[in-house]
């Protein structure tokens, strides 16, 4: 038994901020921007407009596309690291607003790699028979951590949601997904607010973003490399076998990069930071759904899913649509 991907979606917020509205706000610049990161616009949540709303417009087009019910979806596994509430979890949040009462649903919170870990748990439950429509979200409004007065990560980060609908399958689907973590670098990346230790200002709780870019930037790359051998090497795959990388869109020298690893051309590769910019668990999700929808993406083909970020935590999933 497999898991198979049957139904994608994604949702970006309306408002629109370029590279030259941040010019007007902070010391930077379009140039710089586009070189560094390839970022040349990101979408931004409206005041009120949560995490879970962003998801459930990604969920419902997933659950369209997917020729299900929203009464039908059994499974929630949802990757975030700006949830509504403490508690419940966006998960149960989602299933609220879908009505699948119920089932399980839960959120991770593993940062960038949050829909790669939500998405390993999920095929695994279906794997085993638990689950028989599973939904797997990534989504967040990055804008409400973000420090708008620290122009080194403010430039980066933004808001989206994506998500897929897993079934069954008796072929694959899923051939593999891998997790890992180092927690020996979580003063890398971190957003500095919390419940349980209160570091900053308790009038602001939920903290800002903190990232060591450069050192950050060099351990993705070496880091995500890795995990594409690995992808791989467990299923005897050779690079050849890809037809399209689907990668966390953190910055398009750290995507150039993995399509060297695996001697792809940048068409064979789904790249949507430039429009979304940094939307952490969301990226992979959406970037799957716009290469989806545009039909570049085909029924049969082979793509490598990864992503990296705070933790570090990382990961990939291969996946045959
Ligand atoms: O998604 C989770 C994982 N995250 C990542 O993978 C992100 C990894 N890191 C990166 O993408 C890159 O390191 C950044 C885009 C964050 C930064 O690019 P960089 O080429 O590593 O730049 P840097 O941090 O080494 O800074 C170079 C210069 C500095 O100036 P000096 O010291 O050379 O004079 C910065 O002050 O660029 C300056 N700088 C900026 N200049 C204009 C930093 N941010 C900006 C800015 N506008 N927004």
């Amino acid at each position: 038994m497999y898991s198979r991907i049957v139904g994608t979606g994604a949702y970006l917020p309306e408002k629109v901020l370029t590279n030259f509205d941040l010019e007007k706000m902070m010391d930077t610049s379009d140039a710089w921007i586009r070189e560094r990161t390839g970022i040349e616009r990101r979408h931004i949540a409206a005041e009120g407009e949560t995490t879970v709303d962003l998801a459930e417009h990604a969920a419902r087009r997933a659950i369209d596309a997917a020729g299900v019910r929203p009464e039908d979806i059994d499974f929630i596994a949802f990757g975030t690291t700006t949830p509504d509430l403490i508690f419940p979890n966006c998960g149960v949040l989602l299933q609220q607003r879908l009505g699948c009462f119920g089932c399980p649903a839960f959120s991770v919170e593993t940062a960038c790699s949050g829909f790669i870990y939500a998405l390993a748990i999920a095929d695994k439950f279906v794997r085993a028979g638990d689950a028989k429509c599973a939904l797997v979200v990534g989504a967040e409004t990055l804008s409400r951590i973000t420090d708008w007065s620290d122009r080194s990560t403010a430039v980066l980060f933004a808001d989206g949601a994506g998500a897929v609908v897993l079934r069954p399958s008796s072929e694959p689907g899923i051939l593999s997904t891998h997790l890992h973590a180092d927690g020996s670098y979580k003063d890398l990346l971190y957003c500095n607010g919390g419940v349980s230790r209160n570091v900053v200002d308790p009038a602001r709780a939920r903290g800002t973003i903190a990232m060591v870019g450069n050192e950050v930037f060099k351990i993705a790359v070496t880091t995500l490399g890795k995990a594409v051998d690995e992808a791989l090497a467990a299923n005897g795959l050779d690079k050849s076998a890809v037809d399209w990388l689907v990668p966390h869109q953190a910055n398009i020298r750290i995507i150039q990069a993995m399509a060297r690893k695996l001697d792809l051309p940048l068409e064979r590769v789904i790249v949507t930071v430039n429009e979304h910019g940094n939307t952490s668990a969301a990226s992979v999700p959406m970037a799957l759904d716009a290469g989806v929808r545009d039909g570049r993406i085909k029924p049969g083909q082979l793509l490598l899913l990864e992503a990296f970020g705070g933790g570090f935590t990382w990961g990939s999933a291969l996946v045959r649509l």
